[in-house]
């Protein structure tokens, strides 16, 4: 079990608000190399709002569907992204991004969030980062 996972685990509580566990998920994260954003989108309705996250200035609305973040909500399933440049359906948040991964958080077979992490890297992300954000998101799922 990888030590971002392990301190995850141990800073996680039921007893304070999804808002503060997120957001200190989102610097635990954060410790992950190369990467220059991370951060959660919650889900209201059929939209994806900006949630706790560490990096610049990002959208703050994703329509279902739009972008990765919104096609991860759709279709309730990890996505990996080697080449931002090379998908019509990305949002571009900055410039720098060169791959992304989206994982959803689900609960009760219902998308509640995604985890977005980015990478001024070509295909930075690779099964052992999804094995480890769908294992985050299991266990955040608890929380909404
Ligand atoms: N690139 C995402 C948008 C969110 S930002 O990367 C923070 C997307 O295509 O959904």
């Amino acid at each position: 079990m990888s030590n971002v996972f392990k301190d995850i685990e141990a800073i996680v509580s039921k007893d304070i608000p999804l808002i503060s566990n997120i957001a200190n998920v989102s610097s635990l994260l954060n410790k992950m190399e190369d990467i220059n954003w991370v951060g959660f989108y919650l889900v209201k309705d059929d939209y994806l709002y900006l949630g706790p996250f560490q990096g610049e200035v990002a959208c703050t609305i994703i329509k279902k569907g739009k972008g990765v973040c919104g096609t991860s909500f759709e279709k309730k399933e990890t996505i990996i992204v080697d080449d931002v440049t090379k998908i019509k359906n990305h949002i571009a948040c900055s410039s720098l991004t060169k791959s992304e991964i989206v994982v959803p958080i689900l609960k009760e077979d219902k998308v509640v969030g995604v985890i977005d992490v980015d990478s001024t890297s070509l295909s930075r992300f690779t099964q052992k980062e999804k094995e480890l954000l769908e294992q985050v998101a299991s266990l955040l799922s608890d929380l909404f």
